[in-house]
């Protein structure tokens, strides 16, 4: 007997505040043509005063119990990813733990930025594994708004708020590629690469929350071959091919990086879910939120073969291969 760590529950939440490409255009000088030509993003919502990344999170959560009617209670750990936290401490998990009203377990973030939410699969996975916890409540929830240098059009263009959520649940399986749940996960990083996509602040360097820096044209080259190259990893584990893939669900930055990396692997087009248009790059919170909006929509249904990629600030980056 194999224990796994099998999806029970998903769901999201996304500020109602939304900025169109029209809209960067009074802020800052851009066009749509420009945003929708080199990332393929139309829009993207931003969290209003109140709805603080634990807010957001917190709302995920709640669709995702409610939609496998799963009793808050029952949580035995919550792992949130983010890299924009309420506060410095306490962490930004514990906050939607008591906003859940969740008195038991632990709780804890994981900060990884773009790859925060394969990182936080990866880290369920083996507290399911190891026999620690049994329904783990898994968050991405960003509020990237509020680290955006509104000046700097290279990158303000490209972001946006949102949470998603998943449940995991101990169950059985029998080891194979068959079974519902996590089949492999895989995880890389890289600090060599820190100055290519940064936040210039934080309560030891600076004591200031800082801004978001990026090389857009580094990141964009180091993207596609690692995303590549941990995808075929995942895959070679796990000893399936990119054809038996039901849905590919890539971190949600550029459609231009997704593309190139779907076409690298082999995927067909119809089969990679794409919220980038709507939602921008929402960080740790883009694949939770393309994974509940593509439940949602009954693209994903049980027993699919979903693989999930992403890499990010540091640089980080990983993928897991999940049968939903
Ligand atoms: N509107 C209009 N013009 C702009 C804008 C804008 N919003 N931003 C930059 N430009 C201009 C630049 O000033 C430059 O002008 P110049 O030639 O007069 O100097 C010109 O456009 C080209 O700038 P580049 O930075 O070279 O543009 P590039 O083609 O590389 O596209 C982009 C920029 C979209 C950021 C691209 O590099 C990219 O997609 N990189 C990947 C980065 C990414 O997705 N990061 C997300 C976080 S990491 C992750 O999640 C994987």
């Amino acid at each position: 007997m194999t224990i796994r760590s099998v999806v029970i529950g998903s769901g999201h939440y996304l500020p109602e505040k939304c900025l169109t490409n029209a809209d960067m255009t009074k802020l800052v000088d851009t066009s749509d043509e420009w945003i929708v030509e080199r990332t393929g993003i139309r829009q993207r919502h931003i969290a209003a005063e109140h709805e603080t990344t634990s807010y957001l999170a917190t709302k995920a959560a709640e669709a995702a119990l409610d939609s496998g009617g799963i009793d808050p209670a029952t949580i035995d750990l919550i792992v949130l990813a983010t890299a924009t936290p309420d506060y410095t401490f306490p962490s930004t998990a514990t906050q939607v733990q008591a906003a859940l009203g969740i008195t038991g377990g632990a709780a804890f973030d994981v900060q990884a930025v773009c790859s925060g939410f394969v990182y936080a699969v990866a880290t369920a996975d083996n507290f399911i594994k190891a026999g620690s916890a049994k329904r783990v409540l898994v968050i991405g929830a960003e509020t990237f708004s509020r680290i955006l240098d509104w000046t700097d059009r290279a990158t303000c263009v490209l972001f946006g708020d949102g949470a998603g959520a998943i449940v995991l649940e101990a169950q059985s399986g029998d080891g194979s590629n068959a079974d519902r749940g996590v089949l492999s996960t895989h995880l890389r990083s890289d600090g060599r690469y820190r100055d290519k996509l940064y936040v210039d602040g934080g309560p030891s360097s600076s004591m200031t929350t800082g801004h978001l820096r990026m090389e857009g044209k580094e990141v964009f080259r180091h993207a596609v071959a690692n995303l590549a190259e941990t995808v075929e990893e995942s895959l070679r584990r796990s000893g399936l091919r990119a054809d038996e893939i039901n849905w590919f669900v890539p971190h949600q930055a550029n459609r231009r990086i997704i593309d190139a990396t779907a076409k690298k692997l082999g995927i067909d087009p119809s089969r990679v879910v794409i919220t980038v248009d709507l939602h921008g790059n929402t960080s740790a919170a883009s694949i939770p939120l393309a994974l509940s909006v593509a439940r949602q929509d009954r693209r994903i249904e049980t027993g699919n073969l979903v693989l999930i990629e992403a890499m990010g600030g540091g640089f980080t980056w990983g993928s897991a291969l999940i049968r939903w």
